[in-house]
């Protein structure tokens, strides 16, 4: 594995790869990697010659309360951790590097953001499309590989790559989940015992959810409701969100038709955890 810091470097050696007719897979991380990284390695690796991993903490989709220092990083972990994964290029810019000039361009993201996480966290997706734009010219990817686990991410990235024609294909990648149904996350560490145990219940109401649609029932209402009832029957957490909506616009929904979303946010002592799934009706 090659570890490039600038984006000039980064964009040269791509370059050179598609002049010689390899494909590139391209798994974008802010580092601190974890199972949920490696599984995306995994996938890449399966359909491209050429497997690049970025680790950029990107300063501009951090919001003012949030705190983009505190952010934890652990460069020679991931390092090693990328390694074994089988990464061939690991792009490790700083934010002088990425930033270079001062801005003359701001990206606004219109849809997609008015739901789930986007609503506390206004800009934060302007960042990620901003930061994403950059990384999708440098690298040059034919394949990008996205988490579920934040589908609203995926969502909004899609929409950024049918508006602005990037040559390059989404994959989505399942959410890594521990033997319980508990969605693999960095914020896992913040829970203490008893909250790591009540956490599943995030997983099981969604698969009650789940169940219920299969059964047929057709009232969202109900649906969240018995989804809301669940948690609050086995876990002390207070819930931020439960949504039903159409995947990947997100818009409210009346009628369980085609590809829906149920996700939900839970706030516990220390850690706010969030958690999807996808289901085709
Ligand atoms: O999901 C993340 O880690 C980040 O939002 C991403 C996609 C690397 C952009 O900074």
């Amino acid at each position: 594995m090659i570890t490039i810091t600038t984006k000039q470097e980064m964009q040269q050696l791509a370059k050179q790869h598609k002049t010689d007719g390899n494909s590139i897979g391209f798994v974008p991380t802010m580092g601190y990697l974890h199972v949920g990284h490696l599984k995306l390695v995994k996938e890449a690796k399966k359909n491209n010659d050429i497997i690049i991993m970025s680790i950029f903490v990107n300063p501009l989709q951090f919001g003012p309360g949030e705190d983009y220092k505190a952010y934890p990083r652990d460069p020679e972990r991931d390092k090693q951790l990328a390694e074994e994964a089988g990464v061939d290029i690991l792009f490790m810019p700083s934010p002088g590097n990425m930033y270079q000039n001062e801005k003359s361009i701001r990206m606004t993201v219109l849809r997609r953001t008015d739901t789930l996480c986007g609503v506390n966290r206004p800009g934060h997706f302007d960042g990620v499309v901003t930061v994403l734009s950059k990384l999708f010219n440098i690298i040059m990817p034919d394949r990008a590989y996205f988490g579920l686990k934040d589908a609203q991410q995926f969502a909004v990235v899609s929409g950024l790559v049918e508006d602005l024609d990037f040559p390059l294909e989404l994959i989505p990648v399942e959410t890594v989940r521990e033997a319980s149904g508990l969605a693999v996350s960095s914020r896992n560490v913040y829970l203490n015992e008893k909250e790591r145990i009540q956490a599943s219940a995030l997983y099981k109401s969604l698969q009650k959810a789940k169940e219920l649609i299969n059964s047929g029932i057709q009232d969202i209402e109900a649906i969240i409701c018995e989804v809301k009832d669940y948690m609050k029957a086995n876990m002390e957490g207070d819930i931020d969100y439960v949504e039903l909506l159409s995947f990947p616009e997100l818009e409210q929904i009346t009628v369980l038709k085609g590809k829906v979303i149920i996700a939900v946010a839970v706030k516990f002592s220390k850690a706010r955890l969030i958690d999807n799934i996808i289901i085709d009706i």
